[in-house]
């Protein structure tokens, strides 16, 4: 899932940004980070687009088992942080190394929103894990930007009943989403320069003028 995409000449010298997109399912992330994409390969950057857990074909793998099979929370943490690790390793760090926008549908405020508060894991044991899979030379690696796509719980429920067969996550209930967007809420108000919420319960076109508003105070 994770491309290197288009064929337009790149810029010589890139801008290395790494942008987040995050929310509970239902929200309507996908179409978004399409557009996002394309905005900066008509720029003549190169995207990278992936996502977690995934992005590698081992962390794909892992994402199978994490999305479809049965499982205690700690198992489900640690898989989670090892694709994560891979992630970063084989295609994060390189594709930032050489200058290009990496554009992750989640990364680790899912773990903290998902296992964290929803299923009411440790998140003290969270904070060790995401320390060690992110520790770089160069600090602890997170995106630049979160953009955190906030919607109901009740009107995410409604748009996901016309989806296809839902995973583990999408077959909870809604008070399980609403500890969710709590997790995103709380990991936001921890980190408000990095965190950008969007108001997804707008039309299409709306959300799309908040993300253009958000990108364009960064000067990007
Ligand atoms: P999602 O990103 O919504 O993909 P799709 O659009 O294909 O359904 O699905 C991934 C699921 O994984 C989502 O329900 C949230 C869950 N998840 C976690 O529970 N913890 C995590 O750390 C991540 C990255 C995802």
């Amino acid at each position: 899932m994770s491309d290197a995409t288009n064929g337009a000449p790149h810029r010589a010298s890139g801008v290395s940004r790494f942008v987040s997109f995050e929310g509970i399912d239902g929200a309507g992330k996908s179409t978004h980070i399409d557009a996002v994409a394309q905005r900066w390969q008509r720029a003549g950057l190169e995207v990278v687009r992936t996502r977690e857990p995934g992005g590698t074909p081992l962390a794909e793998r892992l994402r199978e088992m994490v999305l479809h099979e049965p499982m205690d929370p700690l198992t489900e943490a640690l898989l989670i942080f090892a694709a994560r690790r891979d992630h970063l390793q084989q295609v994060i760090e390189p594709a930032l190394a050489r200058g290009a926008v990496v554009l992750c549908d989640r990364f680790t405020d899912a773990t903290f929103a998902y296992q964290g508060h929803g299923r009411g894991f440790d998140l003290g044991l969270l904070a060790v894990l995401e320390r060690w899979v992110q520790q770089g030379p160069s600090g602890l690696r997170q995106p630049d930007l979160t953009l955190w796509f906030d919607l109901p719980a009740a009107v995410a429920a409604q748009r996901l009943v016309q989806a296809r067969a839902p995973d583990r996550f999408e077959r909870q209930d809604e008070a399980f989403f609403q500890r969710v967007i709590e997790g995103y809420r709380a990991r936001s108000e921890a980190e408000p320069a990095r965190f950008a919420r969007i108001d997804s319960s707008q039309p299409v076109e709306a959300v799309a003028a908040q993300i253009e508003r958000v990108l364009a105070q960064r000067g990007w």
